[in-house]
């Protein structure tokens, strides 16, 4: 799989740390390389995954489209270091995880990647601020003090929820929660953000909104996204779809970072491949 014209990395953003021996800046952050998952089940063994290689350049928001049981939860799982594959490699800033002690792949996904699934997973009992802080409370550190409370605070204005701090999620709609699920995943600045369905549970104007917000974290702080989605419209975000069949990348189709986000140059790409 090649990359076609990914967008300009923000000089601004996280270094990827992959210059250490010399490489390129374009070396990709992300790299999967034949990769496979077999679940053994009583009497069946379920192939979710079936050799995977692809690469993601630094800044680069990428869909993975697909239909339901085409494998691309197990695929995200297995790129964000999750699960393991059954053969294969992952490569995240060139460091092959899977050669990494349980602890130390632990460390560099907390490090290095956020992910937003589906469900929000938010605390119920702590307001919006709190929700955001808590990767910074898990790790130790006083999310009141000043540089943590001021990255809070840009999380939150990102995700456009300025004003709303002090709610708890039961205080806030479905999309609101979403948005907060997505700050609380890019407070830590992590490389590489990872996005399961996020839109999934929403309505259609309510899945905008988080698909801007995701947006707008590639395009302002040069964010690596990889999503996860059966929905063209919001693959249509992306800066190039691969699209999932059967645990396989089936196609590829570069759209490029373009203001608009409609879907009709997708859906016809789509239409031209048969799919
Ligand atoms: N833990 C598991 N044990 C056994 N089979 C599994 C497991 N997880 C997933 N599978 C199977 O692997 C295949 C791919 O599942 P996966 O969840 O990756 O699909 P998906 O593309 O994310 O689907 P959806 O759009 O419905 O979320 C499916 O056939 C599923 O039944
Ligand atoms: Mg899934």
């Amino acid at each position: 799989m090649t990359l076609q014209s990914p967008p300009a990395p923000d000089p601004a953003a996280t270094p990827t740390g992959t210059g250490a021996a010399g490489a390129p800046a374009r070396t990709a952050i992300l790299e999967a390389r034949q990769l496979t998952k077999q679940y053994r089940l009583p009497g069946e063994t379920v192939e979710a995954v079936r050799g995977v290689s692809l690469q993601v350049a630094p800044g680069e928001f990428v869909a993975l489209m697909g239909p339901s049981g085409s494998g691309k939860s197990t695929l995200l799982q297995l790129l964000g270091g999750l699960d393991r594959p059954t053969s294969g490699d992952v490569l995240l800033e060139g460091e092959p995880i899977g050669r990494l002690s349980d602890e130390d792949a632990t460390r560099l996904r907390r490090e290095r990647t956020g992910f937003v699934f589906q469900s929000f997973n938010l605390v119920p009992l702590l307001n919006v601020v709190e929700n955001v802080g808590l990767p910074f409370t898990i790790a130790g550190q006083d999310p009141r003090s000043g540089d943590l409370a001021v990255r809070i605070r840009d999380a939150i204005a990102l995700v456009e929820l300025t004003g709303k701090e002090r709610h708890r999620p039961d205080q806030l709609s479905s999309g609101e929660q979403q948005r907060v699920a997505v700050a609380r995943a890019i407070v830590t600045r992590p490389a590489l953000l990872f996005a399961d369905e996020p839109t999934g549970n929403l309505d259609f104007t309510t899945g905008l909104g988080i698909l801007d917000a995701l947006w707008r974290t590639c395009v302002d702080r040069g964010q690596t996204i990889v999503l996860v989605t059966h929905d063209a419209k919001a693959a249509a975000y992306a800066d190039r779809v691969l699209v999932v069949g059967d645990g396989r990348i089936r196609d590829e189709i570069a759209l490029g970072r373009r203001e608009d986000h409609g879907a009709a140059p997708l859906i016809a790409r789509l239409a031209q491949l048969g799919l």
